[in-house]
């Protein structure tokens, strides 16, 4: 026999506290039949017109509901703080933990059973991840899916890669400001997340692949009728993990969250990736060393020719079949047995999965790249790790010794990367400081550095760039990324001057400053830390509590503290969800 519902502690009690919890809930014209007994699912939704890659989830919640009602649940929407990319000041990144927070404590006050999470755009996904990890309610994941992909001139546009791509053709002189402003309005066309595999569509496949959503529901377009049809499924299927108890701590495992990571490389997933799957598995006392993405990267080919390391887009992946299809081509490498909120595992859940398109997911025998898209960098610049996502980077440039050029930070960036004076050839290696967790803050996508216009003129498309602040997913580059610890709390690469020599040697994983120990030492004793951002609010907390990248930036009283064995069993007290407090 099934426990007693949460909720029934709201809706179910006799007393003074029962009449208030359904009395005031008959406001919204319900009838007492929906109190009797039915699991009450909460629809978070993260729609809101701030951000455009949601704007449609308030449709793909009432999909949702027709599921849950059939079920015999009783929906209800909710709102939470939303993350849109584009426009957010200083980074969307500074706010994801408070999204998390916000959905976390949003699941708990509330008389919930189980929740659907609604997302899309970058940071949306990982915040509900984490925020429902922690809540520990069953839950599950209907991404908003991908955009149409973009056309200009018969020509597929992909979010984010061509903006970067057509900028620079613009600042050499190859189009002109009237075919700049035609593409602007061919590149977004219809709802959804950003169509290249940029962090948008990582995260959501990673979810599928961490067995978070319903088979098959990372690439449906947003625009697509089936997007709908998946959501009313997931409804459906809510109110069964409600009966069934089947929480995020049985899903998210180190096991799913491995499968996550392998299918992270096939796909030539996003960087941001890394700091995300941390993060989420830090909710729930799964240690994730970075060196394990490392290991994993090594011995995955990427075999998703999706922009920006391949040729295609989100829409031509979902018609090839999408990320079941490529698990499928890479199951030998998974855990089979991985539970998912289907309810069976991930091995039964791919079964009848197939390829459609050969060239859009390679077969073993002939992938993309034969080693993983992301590799994890050591050396004397990053005691704590970088990243390089070498799918989308030069292959010539994979060993390179260049010149630094030192930027102090952003604002000293654009003062002068443009600078015809700036002495810059296309052999140096650009560095920007300050720009990590707690120095951008919020670790800004500032990490692809734009080339200098003068060497975009004489044809230069490549460059070693390196800093401690991230990348956008739809950027492409020889780009070294997260370096940690960060300059702002006096990091090596704090003590990097202009004119010193830097070595990249991604073969053998390494990243390295010239000099010896004693010089490194003796700058480091220099070290004064600037004045932080924030004096007050929620920019004070968190400068006062970010963890560094390679501990994925969550709030360091966040984390699960309780680590978790190879079984998934906590080593000492309780799990999350036998926390809740139930009423007031
Ligand atoms: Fe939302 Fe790219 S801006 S996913």
């Amino acid at each position: 026999m099934s426990s007693p519902l949460r909720s029934q502690d709201w809706f179910g009690r006799k007393d003074k506290l029962g009449f208030i919890h359904r009395s005031w809930m008959k406001t919204e014209g319900f009838s007492d039949s929906v109190f009797r007994n039915k699991p009450v699912i909460g629809i978070c939704n993260s729609w809101s017109e701030l951000t455009n890659c949601n704007a449609h989830l308030r449709q793909v919640a009432e999909a949702v509901k027709r599921g849950v009602w059939a079920a015999g649940g009783f929906p209800l929407e909710f709102p939470t703080i939303s993350l849109g990319e584009p426009f957010m000041r200083p980074t969307s990144m500074m706010f994801r933990n408070l999204m998390a927070m916000d959905v976390e404590e949003s699941i708990r006050a509330n008389p919930l059973d189980g929740v659907v999470l609604l997302c899309g755009c970058d940071k949306t996904t990982p915040a509900q991840l984490m925020g429902a990890a922690s809540a520990g309610l069953p839950a599950i994941m209907v991404t908003g899916g991908p955009m149409l992909r973009g056309m200009w001139r018969n020509q597929p546009l992909g979010s984010g890669t061509d903006v970067w791509h057509y900028w620079d053709e613009l600042r050499a002189g190859r189009i002109n400001e009237e075919e700049w402003c035609e593409l602007e309005s061919c590149m977004s066309r219809s709802t959804g997340h950003c169509m290249v595999m940029g962090t948008a569509s990582t995260m959501t496949s990673l979810a599928e692949a961490m067995g978070m959503t319903l088979t098959g529901c990372a690439s449906i377009p947003a625009a697509d009728s089936r997007r709908n049809e998946i959501a009313e499924r997931s409804g459906a299927r809510i109110v069964a993990m409600v009966r069934e108890n089947l929480t995020p701590d049985k899903i998210i495992t180190r096991k799913s969250i491995e499968n996550a990571i392998r299918v992270n490389m096939a796909i030539g997933g996003s960087t941001n990736a890394i700091i995300h799957l941390k993060a989420v598995a830090g909710r729930l006392g799964i240690d994730l060393p970075l060196r394990l993405y490392d290991e994993i990267s090594n011995i995955t080919p990427v075999i998703a020719n999706i922009r920006p390391s391949g040729e295609y887009l989100m829409e031509d992946l979902f018609y090839a079949g999408g990320v079941p299809a490529v698990m499928k081509q890479i199951e030998s490498m998974l855990h089979p047995d991985a539970l998912t909120v289907t309810g069976k595992t991930t091995a039964e859940n791919i079964a009848s999965a197939k390829c459609h398109n050969p060239d859009v997911i390679r077969p073993l025998d002939n992938p993309l790249q034969t080693e993983g898209g992301t590799v994890i960098l050591y050396g004397n610049l990053c005691p704590d790790g970088a990243v390089i996502k070498t799918s989308a980077a030069d292959p010539r440039l994979m060993r390179h010794t260049g010149r630094a050029v030192v930027f102090e930070d952003h604002e000293d960036f654009m003062a002068r990367y443009d600078d015809p004076t700036l002495e810059i050839e296309e052999t140096c290696v650009m560095v920007l400081k300050n720009g990590g967790p707690k120095g951008g803050p919020g670790m800004p996508e500032y990490g692809n550095l734009p080339i200098p216009a003068k060497l975009l003129k004489k044809g230069v498309s490549d460059m070693v760039r390196i800093s401690d602040s991230r990348m956008s997913g739809t950027s492409y580059g020889t780009v070294v990324l997260h370096v940690s610890p960060e300059s702002a709390v006096g990091g090596p690469l704090w003590a990097v001057r202009n004119g010193d020599e830097i070595r990249l040697d991604v073969e053998n994983r390494r990243l390295d400053l010239l000099i010896d120990d004693h010089e490194m030492n003796r700058r480091l004793r220099l070290f004064k830390p600037r004045a932080p951002h924030y004096d007050r609010g929620y920019g004070r907390l968190f400068i006062d509590s970010v963890l560094q990248a390679d501990q994925g930036c969550d709030f360091s009283f966040l984390v699960q503290s309780e680590k978790r064995d190879e079984n998934g069993d906590y080593a000492e007290g309780t799990r999350a969800a036998d926390k809740l407090p139930l009423a007031f």
